[in-house]
């Protein structure tokens, strides 16, 4: 096997991509903020798929989180992710320290405007411009053809898709299906927090879906998808739904009446304090 460069300074990255660029390769990323999982590897795979080397980023984002102790809580285990990395067969990780990635006196933000306050910008105020702000800097240090996130994270996919065209990055931005546990729970970095009772309870997200997608494709409007998620979610008494939002697919622009293009069902709930994601996209 190959040996993984890891670089801790943009300045090693660059050169080591140049090198790549030299021989013509074409260059794929995978942006992550580490203590990784099957749903990263799985982005690893589909950059593999597209192109000639991977580079990966481990980075814990400070500005995308709006509570320090959220922030501090977040699992880390460099070791581990630089071993399945490794293993993998990814080129490339840069692990910058925050004061790469945020120099003294940096004052820089990017944010789209209307897709980041919206839906779950609207729970997690700020947390898509940290987001943008840290992803157009990562695709700058490292100039990729492609990258690859999760559709696991639907509103940050077309975010950073829409952040991408306006600011015209050369870059094909790839969505990755959401990887699964066997009983259907959608894998997360968070989910190791969960107690046994409330990950068993965190099923309620996937299956309120499934049901969802069912109904969809029976023929049903918006509003009664909305009231089947809800009262599927209510029901379960350790979940707490902070959010259920149902919008076009592409610009996540409101929905109401029958269901005639495809809809993206992004959920958002706490199980002990731990905020889950879900989504999926039904047509009918
Ligand atoms: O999805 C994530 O893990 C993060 O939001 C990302 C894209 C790596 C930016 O910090």
């Amino acid at each position: 096997m190959q040996n993984m460069k890891i670089c801790r300074t943009i300045a090693e990255c660059r050169a080591e991509v140049a090198t790549y660029r030299k021989a013509a390769e074409r260059v794929g990323l995978v942006p992550t903020m580490g203590f990784l999982h099957q749903g990263h590897m799985a982005l690893v795979a589909a950059a593999q798929e597209a192109s000639d080397r991977v580079v990966v980023t481990i980075f814990v984002n400070p500005t995308q989180f709006g509570e320090a102790a959220d922030l501090e809580a977040y699992p880390r285990d460099e070791a581990r992710d630089l071993a399945m990395l490794q293993e993998a067969g990814v080129d490339c990780v840069l692990i910058p320290p925050v004061k790469e990635v945020y120099p003294d006196g940096d004052e820089t933000i990017v944010e789209t405007t209307r897709m980041a306050n919206m839906l779950h910008g609207l729970v997690r105020p700020g947390h898509f411009r940290g987001v943008t702000t840290v992803v157009a800097r990562l695709f700058n240090f490292v100039q990729p053809d492609i990258a690859c996130f999760g559709e696991k994270d639907y509103q940050q996919l077309q975010v950073i898709k829409r952040m991408t065209r306006d600011l015209a990055f050369p870059i094909d931005i790839r969505g990755v299906p959401t990887v699964r546990e066997p009983d259907g729970l959608a894998m997360s970095s968070r989910n190791v927090r969960l107690t046994p009772e409330d990950r068993q309870a965190a099923l309620v997200l996937s299956r309120s879906l499934a049901a969802a997608e069912q109904a969809a494709a029976q023929g049903t409007t918006i509003e009664a998808l909305r009231q089947l998620i809800s009262d599927t979610i209510t029901a379960e008494p350790r979940a707490t739904l902070r959010g259920l939002d149902i919008v076009g697919a592409t610009d996540l622009s409101d929905l109401s009446g029958p269901l005639t293009s495809p809809a993206a069902i992004m959920i958002s709930a706490e199980f002990g304090g731990i905020l889950l994601i879900d989504q999926r996209v039904v047509t009918q």
